[in-house]
């Protein structure tokens, strides 16, 4: 029976998610809070209190079907994104991941052309894999992703052109200028999806605007999630912004209750809690910049990061994954995405931070890093 699954499904690649903190601790007998994971871009500061209280409340509905249409949190985030954005802009998605389901659904046919940069966030290229579309990466030097070349990748086949941004698991941001230049050049055929998953990390003047491109119903669906900075990572819940046309497209791909009540009640709040969020972004650059001096002090090579993480050259990044492991400690090694002399390191409280740094230079002095 398995061997007669559609063939696109039997030749996909497993994704490869961050090691759980409850299987290492399994692993190590240890018990979940000897345990630091720096692995999966998390809020190391957890969920807003703001959000878990929403959710506890709507705990005691867990009886109800959601609100399917979300209709409450597309209108919050319509409002948050400003004049030009309304409730029909927006679509909810089970994580920002299903998003990139749903333009599967809705765009990839056998054969179609989905164009991403070479080290990108890795599910563009497992989606167009599932509806048989062909991946084509495009060289990224100096590890970002470059917009020029991306244009001349484009065929009459292609259907999406995929940019993170920041871009995971790099950390490099494509500036407003490049976008533009880009923008003014893609032609109509193709569906731009800006994926911004880590976004709110940016410095507002650093904060490329894309969401303009919407209001002028360009063919483009930027995504966003609640899984990073809003620290609802458990929840899956993200959205995607795009013209009214394209999001009841969208839509129609979505099963009727994909973003459960809880999630949505946790969303709601944690978007209304700046505090919060201002409060992750500080800690976040604070710990990003102790992480990348400490590595040029180490002297491994890195890249300068605008989200919360650092991609860093560990030389044998399969082997300092697992040592750390033996420390308690889950990275992410980077095999996977053709970088197996790197690691990623998501930036964590300065705790964290601190705890992982004594740990890989205590792997510094034990030879098993470049020298
Ligand atoms: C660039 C990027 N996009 C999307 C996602 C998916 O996030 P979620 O499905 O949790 O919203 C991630 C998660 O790591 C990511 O790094």
């Amino acid at each position: 029976m398995w061997k007669s699954a559609h063939e696109h499904v039997l030749k996909l690649t497993v994704y490869e998610p961050g090691k759980p903190v409850e299987e290492l601790a399994r692993d190590l007998g240890l018990r979940e809070e000897q345990i630091i994971k720096l692995a999966s871009n998390e809020n190391p500061l957890g969920p807003s209190p703001k959000a878990l209280e929403a959710m506890r409340t709507t705990l005691e509905r867990s009886h109800f079907y959601p609100d399917g249409g979300g209709y409450e949190l597309r209108g919050a985030i319509a409002e948050r994104l400003g004049i030009g954005f309304a409730r029909e802009n927006i679509v909810l998605g089970n994580g920002s991941n299903e998003i990139i389901e749903f333009i599967g659904h809705a765009f990839f046919r056998p054969g179609d052309e989905v164009v991403v940069a070479r080290h990108s966030f890795a599910v563009y290229k497992l989606m167009a894999q599932l509806f048989g579309a062909d991946t084509v990466e495009v060289p990224d030097p100096g590890f970002t992703a470059d917009l020029d070349a991306m244009l001349a990748a484009i065929t009459p086949r292609t259907r999406v052109l995929f940019l993170a941004n920041p871009n995971n698991p790099t950390g490099t941001l494509v500036g407003q200028e490049a976008i533009d230049r880009f923008m003014a050049k893609v032609p109509p055929h193709v569906l731009v999806v800006f994926d911004e998953a880590y976004y709110e990390f940016l410095d507002e003047e650093a904060a490329p605007d894309v969401l303009k491109y919407v209001r002028e119903g360009r063919n483009v669906v930027v995504m966003r999630t609640f899984s990073k900075i809003m620290g609802l990572a458990n929840l899956r819940i993200g959205y995607g912004v795009t013209t009214p046309e394209l999001a009841a497209v969208l839509q129609r791909t979505r099963q009727p209750f994909n973003a459960n009540g809880i999630a949505q009640a946790g969303a709601l709040a944690g978007l209304l809690d700046t505090e919060h969020m201002l409060r992750t972004r500080q800690i976040t650059h604070e710990g990003r910049e102790y992480l990348e001096k400490e590595f040029a002090a180490m002297g491994l090579e890195y890249v300068p990061s605008a989200a919360n993480f650092v991609l860093v050259k560990v030389g044998d990044g399969n082997a300092v994954f697992q040592a750390m492991l033996r420390k308690g400690i889950i990275l992410r090694a980077m095999g996977s995405y053709g970088l197996p002399e790197w690691i990623r390191i998501s930036v964590g409280t300065m705790d964290q931070n601190h705890r992982c740094i004594e740990e890989l230079r205590a792997l510094a002095t034990e030879g098993k890093l470049p020298a």
